[in-house]
């Protein structure tokens, strides 16, 4: 026993030298030997699959961590305890390296670390101050007369192709970052065997089933005990930014395919949409935020607290400047709040590549990488699955 402490102590050494891919690896071996955990989350029963951890390894469970605490409130070997076993917060840190190593182009991995609060908000206000300027300049700052009428301010095209061309890349870019970890992640599975896994990865994501701590009360925020207020208002942000994604969809469909343009009327599909989601997306951030702030220090990279908080300020923005924009469609605000809403809405799908929301596709990725290896024989016939 003496010797494993002297042994973990100098791995310990070493290891706060080390990449953090080995500190990680260290926790891993030393949980492996210990499972207390193995019913918490997913990650659990993919480590038991393996003996070692290399970089590839330690990605694929970083992705899968969900963050929910249990395994840190629960832990024996915590600080102060000598073996520091952290696997929340090791995992958050991984997390952001796998996101600055997939970055594309690579050139603006390092945005990850500048992408805090303060940059959020000076990117979505120098857009609307610039989107403003244009508007008084073409003298159209009063909305006096034009019942909603936001193509008099910006013109339908104009707007399809600004957001156009910011989507578009921002999807590129997410989706080149994806491939590109799916690539180094993927292994030769039996095809026959991996039936359902994507329907399961879907339903995991949809769910956020590991964010229940493995036993359905909730996760850890502030202290060991349990809450489900991180799942529920995660929902609501999630949802709450799908359904604003549908009402731009349907309203794009309404404006080519059935030459019906806006503004549309308040119990039109676009709307009820629109307002529905605005609601989540209203609710969802304002929560997150207040449990971000009182999150359990131990459990969280707070390094990248300002990256979460930019980009819940920017969703809450979204759907603040696009409520107020609706109820004051008719009046001579129209014009201004017309250009703020644009300028947040640019800023968050500008920076969609380069901060929080990249969790959102490796995360999904990863869930979908368990479905698929937890179909396939176990090779080292030791865990629970
Ligand atoms: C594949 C889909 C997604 C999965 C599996 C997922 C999962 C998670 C998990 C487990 C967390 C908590 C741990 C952490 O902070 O990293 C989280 C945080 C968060 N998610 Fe998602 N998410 C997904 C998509 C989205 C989408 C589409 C949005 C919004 C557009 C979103 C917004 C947020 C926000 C704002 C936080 C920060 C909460 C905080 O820092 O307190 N997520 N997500
Ligand atoms: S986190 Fe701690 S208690 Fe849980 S498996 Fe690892 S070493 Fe054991
Ligand atoms: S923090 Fe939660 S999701 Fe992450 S490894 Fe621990 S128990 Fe699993």
């Amino acid at each position: 026993m003496q010797q494993l402490e002297a042994l973990t102590r100098e791995a310990i050494a070493l290891a706060a030298k080390a990449p953090l891919e080995i500190e990680a690896a260290r926790q891993m071996e030393i949980c492996n030997a210990c499972r207390y955990c193995e019913g918490f989350c997913a990650v659990f029963p993919a480590m038991t699959r393996r003996l070692s951890f290399d970089k590839v390894d330690i990605h694929y469970l970083a992705n899968l961590c969900h963050n929910c605490g249990a395994c840190l409130h629960a832990c024996q070997y915590a600080p102060p305890h000598e073996f520091a076993v952290n696997v929340p917060r090791t995992m958050a840190q991984v997390r952001a390296t796998t996101y600055e190593e997939f970055a594309w182009p690579p050139a603006f991995a390092l945005a990850y670390r500048r992408n805090g609060l303060a940059i959020s908000l000076a990117t979505a206000a120098g857009i609307a101050l610039f989107l403003a300027m244009v508007v008084a300049m073409r003298g159209s700052l009063s909305g006096a007369g034009l019942v909603g009428n936001f193509y008099a301010i910006f013109p339908h095209n104009l707007m399809v192709s600004m957001f156009g061309a910011v989507f578009a890349f921002a999807l590129l870019a997410l989706s080149m970052g994806a491939s590109h970890f799916w690539r180094t992640q993927s292994q030769p599975y039996d095809s026959k065997l991996a039936k359902g896994s994507a329907t399961e990865a879907i339903h995991d994501v949809l769910t956020l089933k590991y964010l229940d701590g493995g036993h359905g009360q909730g996760c850890n925020n502030a202290d060991d005990s349990f809450t489900l207020w991180r799942r529920r208002f995660h929902h609501f942000t999630f949802y709450g930014f799908m359904l604003c994604f549908a009402s731009t969809s349907v309203a794009t469909l309404y404006h080519y395919l059935l030459n019906l343009h806006a503004p549309y009327a308040l119990t039109s599909l676009p709307v009820l949409l629109g307002t529905a989601g605005g609601i989540g997306l209203l609710v969802g951030p304002a929560g997150l935020f207040v449990l971000n702030l009182r999150r359990h220090r131990m459990q969280m990279d707070t390094a990248q607290r300002p990256m979460d908080l930019g980009f819940i300020a920017l969703l809450f923005l979204t759907s603040a400047t696009g409520l107020l924009l609706l109820a004051l469609r008719e009046t001579a605000a129209m014009p201004l709040l017309l250009a703020v809403h644009l300028g947040v809405v640019l800023a968050l799908f500008a920076l969609l590549p380069y901060g929080k929301f990249a969790h959102a596709v490796y995360r999904a990725a990863a869930l979908l990488k368990y479905a698929i290896e937890k179909r396939q024989p176990n090779r080292l016939q030791l865990g629970s699955d």
